[in-house]
C-alpha cells in the first residue's frame, strides 16, 4: 500500500479519462500507452495516491473495459477505492465531470479534478493545489509557457483576479497572446460548483461542454477562482505519440536522478531505461544498454548490463547480469549471468551459482553454487546445490504432448552434451559421462553412461577425403 503523506477527508479525487484521444491514432485507448514502465493513467493515478484523499473516481467511454482493467489494479494498490463511472458520450470535460460529480457519494464535499494524460503532474504539486483557500469555490493550476497553443488561457481583470478562461479555438488574436495557461487541474467545492456543471452548456467551437466555463460562471457571481502556479514541466498533457516520448524521457530521467542521488551508478543515463517502479540498491552500477522493467528490484553492490533487459526480476546483492535477458526471474546474491543468458519465467537462481553464455533456463530452481557455465537449456528442472552442469546439456522436457520434469541432486557431474530425457531423476554426486542420452533414473554417487561404443578403423579414412 502507498504511503499516505497527508490527510483531506470528505475530498475525492476525478481523473477525465474517457476522451477518445485521436491524435494518437491507435486502438488502445491513449490514458494506457506507457511511459516509463507505467500507463499514463497510472502516473496520475501515482501522484494521487499519496495525498490522503477519500476516494478516486476515474471517467472512462463506455467502451473503456481496458481502462476499467487498470483502475482495478491501482485500486489494489492503493490505500483509498479507485473505482470507474461511465461517461456515456463524449461531450466535452463539463460533461464528463457532471457525470463524476453526480456519481460522488454525499459525504465527498470537496473534488481535486484532474486529467488522465498529464503523467508529468507531481504530488507536491496536487499538494499545493489542495492548499488553495477552503473559502474559494475553485482553485486551479495554471502556468505560464513560451509556447501557450492548443491550451485554454487564463483571462484576468485589471486587478489580477481570473474572471475566465478561453479555450484556444475560441480565442481572439489578443487572447492567443495570452502566456498564462489553464493546466485543466482543479480543486472545487463540490456544494457551489456542482450546479454550475449540471448547467454547463455547448455554444462554442467544438460543439462541447467546457469545464473551463465554470470559472466565468463563478466569476460573474461572487468570489472567483483561485489561481496556484505551477511548474510549467509538469502540466503537459500528452496528446499524441510525439508528446508520449518526451514525457517518457522526462519520467526516466527523474527516475535515474533520484536513483544517482540515492547511491547507484548510472553511466550513461542517455542509454538506461529504468522504470519508475524499479528499485536498486546502493553502490550498485547500471551499465549501458540497460533496461530495467515492470517490478525489477536490484540489490546492493550488483552490476547490470551492459545491454542487460531485465523485466519482472529481482537481483540479489554483489550479483552481476551481463548482457542478459530476463523474465519472471529470481537472481540470488552473488550469483553471475551471462553474457547471452536467457531467464525465462519461473527461473530462481540461487546465491552464489553461475549461469553462462547461451544458457536459457525456464521454471527452473538452481541451487547455490551450482555452475551451468555455457550452452544448456535447462527448463521444468531443479538443479541442485554445488551441481555442475557441463557445455551442451540439454533437459529435454517435451514429448511433444507434455512437459516433464528434471530434477538434478546436491553436488552431481552432468558431462557436456548429455541429453537429459524427462521425465528423469540424477541422484546427489552422481557422475554422468559426457555425450550421454539419459533416459533412467541414475541413483546418488552413481556413474551412467549412455552412449554408443566408438570404433576406430586404422587407414580407412583414405579416399573417403577428396
Ligand atoms: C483541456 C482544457 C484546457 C486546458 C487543457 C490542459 C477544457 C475545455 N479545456 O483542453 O483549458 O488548457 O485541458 O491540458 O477543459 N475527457 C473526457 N470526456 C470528454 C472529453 C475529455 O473524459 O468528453 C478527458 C480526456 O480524456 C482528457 C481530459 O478530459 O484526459 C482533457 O480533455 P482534452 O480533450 O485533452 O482537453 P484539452 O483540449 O487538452
Ligand atoms: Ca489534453
Amino acid at each position: 500500500m502507498i504511503e499516505q503523506l497527508t490527510h483531506h477527508p470528505r475530498t475525492a479525487a476525478v481523473v477525465l479519462a474517457a476522451g477518445r484521444g485521436t491524435r494518437f491514432r491507435s486502438a488502445t485507448p491513449k490514458v494506457l500507452h506507457p511511459a516509463a514502465g507505467r500507463s499514463l493513467l497510472g502516473h496520475v493515478l501515482g501522484a494521487l495516491a499519496p495525498l490522503g484523499l477519500e476516494r478516486v473516481l476515474v471517467v472512462v467511454s463506455p467502451d473503456g473495459a481496458d481502462v476499467e482493467d487498470e483502475v482495478a489494479a491501482w485500486d489494489a494498490r492503493m490505500a483509498q477505492p479507485v473505482t470507474t463511472v461511465v461517461q456515456p458520450q463524449q461531450l466535452g470535460t463539463g460533461d464528463a465531470l457532471d457525470v463524476a460529480l453526480r456519481a460522488l457519494p454525499d459525504d465527498v464535499d470537496r473534488v481535486l479534478v484532474l486529467p488522465g494524460d498529464t503523467p508529468l503532474l507531481r504530488p507536491e504539486t496536487l499538494a499545493a493545489l489542495l492548499a488553495v483557500d477552503p473559502e474559494l469555490p475553485l482553485g486551479m493550476l495554471t502556468t505560464v509557457l513560451d509556447e501557450p497553443d492548443g491550451y485554454g488561457r487564463v483571462l484576468r481583470d485589471a486587478d489580477g483576479a481570473v474572471v475566465g478562461i478561453v479555450e484556444d479555438r475560441d480565442a481572439d488574436a489578443a487572447q492567443r497572446r495570452i502566456t498564462e495557461v489553464n493546466a485543466g487541474m482543479y480543486v472545487l467545492d463540490r456544494a457551489v460548483v456542482q450546479p454550475l456543471v449540471a448547467a454547463l452548456g455547448s455554444d462554442n467551437a467544438q460543439g462541447e461542454r467546457y469545464l473551463t466555463d465554470v470559472v466565468a460562471a463563478l466569476a460573474a457571481s461572487g468570489p472567483g477562482a483561485g489561481a496556484v502556479a505551477a511548474p510549467a514541466a509538469e502540466v503537459a498533457g500528452v496528446n499524441d505519440r510525439v508528446q508520449l516520448a518526451a514525457a517518457a524521457g522526462v519520467l526516466r530521467r527523474r527516475h535515474l536522478h533520484d536513483l544517482m542521488r540515492a547511491g547507484v551508478s548510472v553511466v550513461d543515463p542517455d542509454h538506461t531505461y529504468v522504470g519508475v517502479d524499479v528499485t536498486v540498491g546502493a553502490e550498485s552500477v547500471l551499465l549501458p544498454g540497460t533496461i530495467l522493467e515492470g517490478t525489477t528490484s536490484i540489490g546492493e553492490r550488483a552490476t547490470i548490463g551492459p545491454s542487460s533487459h531485465l523485466t519482472d526480476c529481482s537481483v540479489g546483492d554483489d550479483a552481476v547480469v551481463h548482457s542478459t535477458r530476463a523474465d519472471g526471474a529470481s537472481i540470488g546474491e552473488g550469483v553471475d549471468v551471462g553474457p547471452f543468458a536467457h531467464l525465462r519465467p519461473g527461473t530462481r537462481i540461487d546465491d552464489g551459482a553461475r549461469v553462462g553464455a547461451f544458457v536459457q533456463t525456464k521454471n527452473a530452481t538452481i541451487g547455490a553454487g551450482a555452475k551451468l557455465p555455457h550452452l544448456a537449456y535447462v527448463g521444468d528442472a531443479e538443479v541442485g546445490a554445488g551441481a555442475n552442469v557441463a557445455c551442451g546439456v540439454v533437459t529435454v522436457n517435451y514429448d511433444g504432448r507434455e512437459k516433464h520434469r528434471t530434477v538434478i541432486g546436491e553436488g552431481a557431474f552432468i558431462g557436456c552434451g548429455t541429453m537429459l530425457v524427462a521425465p528423469v531423476t540424477i541422484g546427489q554426486r552422481a557422475f554422468i559421462g559426457a555425450g550421454s542420452t539419459i533416459t533412467e533414473d541414475v541413483p546418488s554417487e552413481a556413474l551412467a553412461i549412455a552412449r554408443a561404443r566408438q570404433v576406430t578403423k586404422e587407414g580407412r579414412a583414405a579416399g573417403r577425403l577428396g
